[in-house]
């Protein structure tokens, strides 16, 4: 595995691979990595001949208050563990490699799509999201790029970010990896104490719930809705932020809720923000794989 830093070093490597007629594989990160960003790594390896992996703590999808200075980082773990995954070239550019003249001028911004689930409640976030996803396609220029489920709403702005600047990307959405106990894998759960680990599975409960008011039968999303918030309160120490039930492509609630549809939540235990979301299901069948779909329409 090779590791650079700067973006004339990456672009000279990749050229070489691409002269090479060789698919690459894009796997974008900040890092402090953990199975579900392995899991990442394995699905561009399996569709590409070369795997990026890029470790950048995004300064600009960070709002005031929130954990940009505290994210979790441990670069040489992470180069461990990449390396251990087969990644190839591994990109840790600094803020002032990417960010040369301080926050860009140019922003990719996605009016409607962000003004809903996570993006009501953090101004900026995925125009600061889409923007650095742009530099990084514009820099690796990959043929495939990964992303996970986890996050939902991300995934779709990537999608129709992709479709509407026309970058020649397929893009990947692979499942959520969990803990045993069904906590989805994050970064962010190293800020938990034992107490707070534990009342984070409320979380992946309260969806549970959701999904088995939907495996009976309801189809009301209010109800769907109740269903998991009537689980997330009976864990202590944990607060909603937003509980929805969207369709996917357009993050719209629908009349009445199908298969494939997801419920999402957001909620804090203790001072951290944690998301997860599932995709409903009939009984019987098996959780779908990328429900995020197409772009969506134009
Ligand atoms: P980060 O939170 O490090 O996540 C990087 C990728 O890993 C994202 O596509 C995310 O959805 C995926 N991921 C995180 N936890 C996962 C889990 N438990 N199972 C499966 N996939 C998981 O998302 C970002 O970074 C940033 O916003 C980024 C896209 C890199 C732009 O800065």
């Amino acid at each position: 595995m090779i590791v650079v830093d700067t973006i004339t070093e990456l672009r000279r490597r990749l050229a070489s691979a691409r002269r090479d007629d060789r698919r690459i594989g894009f796997v974008p990160t900040m890092g402090y990595l953990h199975e579900g960003h392995l899991a990442l790594i394995d699905e561009a390896r399996a569709r590409a001949d070369v795997a990026v992996l890029s470790i950048f703590v995004n300064p600009l999808q960070f709002g005031p208050g929130e954990d940009l200075d505290r994210y979790p980082r441990d670069l040489e773990r992470d180069s461990a563990l990449a390396h251990g995954r087969g990644v190839d070239l591994l990109f840790t550019p600094s803020a002032e490699e990417l960010y040369p003249g301080g926050p860009p001028q140019t922003r990719v911004t996605a009016p409607e799509l962000t003004n809903r689930l996570c993006g009501a409640f953090r101004p900026g976030h995925f125009d600061g999201v889409l923007t650095v996803v742009a530099k990084l396609f514009n820099i690796v220029q990959p043929d495939v790029a990964v992303f996970g489920q986890k996050d939902l709403q991300q995934a779709v702005l990537i999608r129709r970010m992709v479709a509407d600047l026309d970058f020649a990307i397929d893009i990947v959405v692979a499942p959520i990896v969990r803990e045993p106990d069904g906590i989805a894998m994050s970064s962010r759960n190293s800020y938990l104490d034992a107490t707070q680990r534990a009342s984070a599975r409320a979380l992946s409960r309260a969806l549970g719930a959701a999904q088995d008011a939907f495996a009976t039968g309801e189809r009301a999303p209010p109800a769907l809705v109740a269903a998991a918030r009537a689980v997330l309160t009976t864990f202590d120490g944990v607060s909603e932020q937003y509980i929805e039930l969207v369709e996917p492509r357009t993050l719209a609630t629908p009349e009445r809720a199908r298969p494939g549809d997801a419920i999402a939540i957001a909620a804090f235990v203790g001072a951290t923000r944690l998301i997860d979301n599932r995709l409903l299901t009939e009984p019987g069948t098996a959780q779908a794989v990328d429900s995020t779909g197409g772009p969506g329409p134009k």
